[in-house]
């Protein structure tokens, strides 16, 4: 099944061209186009997305990303295009996008749930085969807006175990890149900085370690990095960057792997764009090849935003749930385990579109 698929719910315009096949049995992916064009250059000046400038960038993206892979968009079976969560200017620049497409190839449309974009990407990584005998699985998704620990039982059911009360882990990433007045996206910067520090130098506290839930908590975090760095006028810049990822790495793998425990899982999946982070990805390898569990992440292509990602989801949503025709559209299927999984889709969905 060929897929076109098209992402903008932040500041990456992105689009792509997958062929889908194996079913939910035996998933495979080729990918035939992965088109992003990146915003970076014009929000670095602002510290930060600037939600309408975003769009009028993807409104201007997506026909030039279109006209790329034109050639190959006849045969397409499903156009496929993020539906939420993510920023809605941007989000609506991509679905008017795909729905004059749809109609214009007369093709089936179908909105996707960004998050279960990022849950899928961890099947898109060059070195890992997918394991044929991989749940029940923890998922850790860690992306700019959110940070999410779900039991997966299969491809496609799973449940939320916990999330972020407060700032994601990306969001915390970049707020204390700003505070160390790193540029715009603070993320990648702080991680450059941090491997020349020394991660023991500062002890910052380790929110929420203890508690018994799967919930996590990063704005004290950042809050105790803002008080140090005021107290500490003579601050090393790497250690402090250094001591605060591994504060944030720590709960991350300590929460994760302890859920693993907990539910016996097989394997550990990691993903969103803090996913991209090294260290991390390196720290939860390792945890796992500890506890002899299967350890998947993705391409470092295929962590932060994308549209791959995107027709991934959309693939195994019309598995579950087949498109009817043109405009009519699936809702993004988010969890799906009976009255309490729709309650749990209303909480990570977050977009209910009517496309
Ligand atoms: O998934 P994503 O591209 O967009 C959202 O859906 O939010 O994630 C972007 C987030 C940003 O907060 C960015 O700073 C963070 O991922 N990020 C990183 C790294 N690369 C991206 N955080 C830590 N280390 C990185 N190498
Ligand atoms: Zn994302």
């Amino acid at each position: 099944m060929k897929i076109l698929s098209i992402e903008t719910s932040c500041d990456e315009t992105a689009l792509s061209l997958i062929d889908a096949n194996g079913g939910l049995k035996k998933p495979h992916f080729k990918i035939l186009k992965n088109l992003v064009a990146s915003q970076i250059k014009i929000h670095q000046p602002f510290g930060g997305v600037v939600p309408n400038l975003a769009k009028r960038e993807h409104i201007k993206n997506l026909p030039i990303l279109l006209e790329k892979i034109k050639a190959s968009i006849k045969s397409t079976d499903l156009i496929a295009v993020t539906a939420g969560p993510g920023l809605e200017p941007c989000l609506w620049a991509g679905i008017e996008f795909a729905k004059d497409l749809a109609k214009k190839l007369k093709k089936p449309l179908t909105g996707v749930n960004h998050l279960e974009g990022h849950l899928y990407s961890v099947l898109l990584a060059k070195k890992n085969k997918i394991p044929l005998d991989m749940f029940p699985a923890i998922a850790l998704i860690v992306s700019g807006g959110h940070t999410i620990l779900l039991l997966m039982k299969d491809l496609t059911h799973y449940k939320k175990l916990g999330e972020t009360r407060d700032d994601a882990a990306g969001e915390a990433f970049d707020k204390v890149a700003r505070l160390l007045n790193l540029p715009y996206p603070g993320g990648p910067q702080l991680e450059k900085v941090a491997a020349l520090g020394n991660a023991d130098a500062i002890p910052f506290p380790r929110p929420m370690l203890n508690q018994k839930n799967y919930d996590f908590s990063f704005s004290g975090l950042k809050t105790a990095v803002l008080y140090y760095l005021r107290e500490n006028k003579k601050f090393s810049a790497a250690n402090t960057a250094a001591s605060f990822q591994q504060a944030v790495i720590d709960v991350l793998t300590t929460k994760t792997f302890r859920a693993a425990d907990c539910f016996k899982a097989k394997s550990v999946l990691l993903s969103g764009g803090v996913a991209n982070n090294k260290v991390l990805r390196q720290t939860f390898k390792k945890q796992a090849q500890k506890k002899k569990i299967n350890f998947l992440a993705p391409s470092l292509e295929f962590t932060t935003d994308n549209a791959t990602m995107t027709a991934v989801a959309a693939y195994f949503g019309q598995l579950k749930k087949p498109c009817l025709s043109g405009r009519q559209a699936c809702l993004p299927p988010a969890c799906r385990s009976g009255r309490a999984g729709r309650k749990k889709h209303r909480l990570i969905a977050q977009a209910h579109l009517n496309l």
